[in-house]
């Protein structure tokens, strides 16, 4: 099954909008493989937004990445890469409809409350960086039925 990378940004870390935003990704059906808080550093966000080096932007979003801690999530589902992208809305979170979490959360391009990887090759190179395989399960979804079934045999 497909698995992307998400990362709650310092924004959305210190403006106590992780529970919100994990919640819009558990309602819509994607299932969370892993979960960590972690403080990041200039040699991974060097890696990270490698894309970006040279951009005038650049100082700017490693200094606001290393302002607080993020929460790095592995999210799995059908077609997740681009269902997740489609949520988050584009990155700069003023021209984001509403109803997409940056839409909703975000007047900003830099404090934009989340990264989520464009593209099923970028996912898999992420995943890695940020989650050992250890770090990441399987597990089934629970059915009202499973959960249940063990009070109705006591009765
Ligand atoms: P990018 O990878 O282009 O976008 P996205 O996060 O939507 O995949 O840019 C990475 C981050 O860099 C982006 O989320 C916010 C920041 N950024 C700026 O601060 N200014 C800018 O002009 C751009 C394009 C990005």
């Amino acid at each position: 099954m497909e698995k992307t990378l998400i990362l709650l940004k310092p924004d959305c870390v210190s403006r106590d909008l992780a529970g919100s935003v994990i919640s819009r990704f558990e309602k819509k059906g994607l299932k969370i493989v892993g979960l960590k808080m972690l403080q990041l550093n200039d040699s991974l966000l060097d890696e990270h937004y490698s894309h970006l080096k040279g951009k005038p932007f650049f100082a700017g979003i490693k200094k606001f990445m290393k302002s607080a801690p993020i929460i790095a999530i592995a999210l799995e589902g059908l077609e997740c890469v681009e269902v997740a992208r489609a949520m988050c809305g584009p990155t700069n979170a003023r021209k984001a409809a509403p109803g997409t979490i940056r839409g909703d959360y975000s007047l900003s391009v830099q404090s934009n409350i989340l990264h989520a990887s464009d593209s099923l090759e970028s996912a898999q190179k992420e995943l890695k960086r940020f989650f050992s395989k250890s770090e990441l399960f399987s597990y089934e979804k629970a059915s009202f039925a499973s959960i249940y079934s063990e009070d109705e045999k006591k009765g």
